[in-house]
């Protein structure tokens, strides 16, 4: 169904309350399931959700050779072997990011790759440019054009890919690079040491994975990474860790509609920034093991909020727009900087249209936090931006309609079903 044409139609009849499951995480799954094309066998990862990413993602897999099978209980198989050529003709990797995951596992095992230049949420430039310096750091030729990037290795394929081993140092802690540079070293004879790593958990997860299956790569999650190539990598199962944004909007929800909103699968550790946060403005968070648990039982009061969003272990970039959806009803003047990306406000004019406060300065974000919103029309300009109207919704008493809800469908599987498990009454609605 092309979810173009529907709609969410927000109303929040009661406070929410209830328990949430997050599922793997976008933002690990979609790295691993590159990184299996460097398995020999099946791969098996588990709890994988059903979004828009991850399926574009297999479809660019399935049309070069995979044969993938992905279960309703979120179970994904994936058979690489079928894979012939490090070629992607399919244009749908043009609307992801993470099809330049493929990058490296490509080149890594064919010697060649040519793609399409990624795609993903609007929110900034997103340049390739850390990608290609590692590629050639690692002796391979790179070209790239307005519509593709391709790359060559100095030699032949054999059975683990001739990029020289070498040392890296990125000049930024980029997700992406880090990633491309730890899969294309995994199989490169020899020893590579990345520095300035990012050090997201999602990182250390395609290293754990990676190791599972036969890698040797120490550091990940700190900001240097030395990886010993080796000559095979055999396919397994493997679960990858849970969604600390999906966790993270849901915690926020809990705050911004009162009630007592639990989360199951993330721990507290991959959410401290916000956590703090949510207590400052006075919610009680309980974090145990993998659950934690939020209660609002006061206003939200802001007293000196200034954030500023940074690589892990900082204020996550891909939390931003709910947060500033949250302060916007929180008493008091707040201010938070984005450092990531340079257009990842867009949602903020739409915000205003629900009576949000919010003042642009160049990359900061000066909100003074109003009694309530009100219910209104709304589209949703990207991912993150979209949850925060979402977010914006349940706390107006009246129905609020958001359009373009694909772009929320990339990273949330059935948003309006998981929230509904809450107390809300959301309807999916097609126009
Ligand atoms: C990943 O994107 C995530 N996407 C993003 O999540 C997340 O916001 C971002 O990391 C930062 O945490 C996936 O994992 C699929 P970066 P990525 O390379 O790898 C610049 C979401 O909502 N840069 O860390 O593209 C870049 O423009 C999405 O789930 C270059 O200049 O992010 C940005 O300013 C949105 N040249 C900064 O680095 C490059 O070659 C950080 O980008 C690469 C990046």
């Amino acid at each position: 169904m092309n979810t173009k044409d529907e709609v969410l139609m927000i109303s929040k009849k009661n406070p929410l309350n209830g328990k949430i499951n997050i599922p793997a995480a976008k933002n690990a799954c979609l790295p691993i399931i590159c990184a299996s094309v460097l398995l020999d066998g099946k791969t098996v990862l588990r709890d994988v959700p059903k979004i828009v990413d991850i399926k574009e993602l297999l479809a660019i897999l399935k049309d070069i050779g995979a044969n993938i099978t992905h279960r309703k209980n979120g179970t994904l198989t994936i058979d690489s072997s079928g894979i012939k050529s490090g070629h992607v003709l399919n244009d749908s990797a043009r609307k992801i990011r993470s099809s330049i995951f493929l990058l490296s596992p490509l080149l890594s095992r064919f010697g060649e790759v040519s793609l399409p230049l990624p795609g993903g949420c609007s929110i900034g430039k997103r340049p390739i440019d850390f990608h290609v310096e590692i590629l050639k750091k690692m002796g391979a030729v790179v070209t790239v054009t307005d519509r593709r990037v391709g790359a060559a290795s100095p030699c032949s394929p054999g059975s683990h890919s001739d990029a020289t081993p070498t040392t890296i140092e990125l000049p930024f802690a980029s997700v992406g690079a880090t990633i491309n540079a730890i899969t294309l070293a995994a199989k490169s004879l020899g020893k590579t040491t990345i520095k300035n790593c990012a050090k997201e958990p999602e990182i250390e997860d395609v290293a754990d994975f990676l190791n599972k299956a036969g890698a040797k790569i120490l550091g990940a999650g700190t900001d240097t990474i030395m990886v010993n190539g080796v000559d095979k990598l055999n396919g397994i199962t493997y679960s990858p860790i849970k969604d600390r944004i999906v966790a993270g909007t849901y915690l926020i929800a809990g705050a911004m509609a009162d009630g007592s909103v639990q989360t199951v699968g993330v721990p507290k550790t991959h959410l401290e920034p916000l956590l703090t946060l949510l207590e400052d403005l006075g919610c009680e968070v309980k974090p145990h093991n993998n659950i934690i648990t939020i209660e609002r039982t006061k206003p939200l009061t802001a007293k000196n909020i200034s954030i500023s969003t940074a690589p892990f272990p900082g204020f996550p970039t891909d939390l931003q727009a709910q947060t500033v959806a949250l302060l916007s009803i929180s008493s008091g003047t707040s201010t938070i900087s984005e450092n990531l990306f340079e257009a990842r406000f867009k949602y903020v004019p739409e915000l205003r249209k629900m009576g949000a406060k919010i003042e642009l300065q160049e990359n900061k974000a000066i909100i003074t936090g109003v009694k309530k919103l009100t219910p209104t029309s709304v589209v949703a300009e990207d991912l993150r931006g979209g949850a925060s109207l979402v977010l914006a919704a349940l706390t107006t008493s009246g129905i609020t309609i958001i359009r373009d809800i694909h772009h929320i469908d990339r990273g949330y599987y059935k948003i309006e079903e998981e929230l509904n498990k809450l107390g809300t009454s959301i309807k999916r609605v097609k126009v």
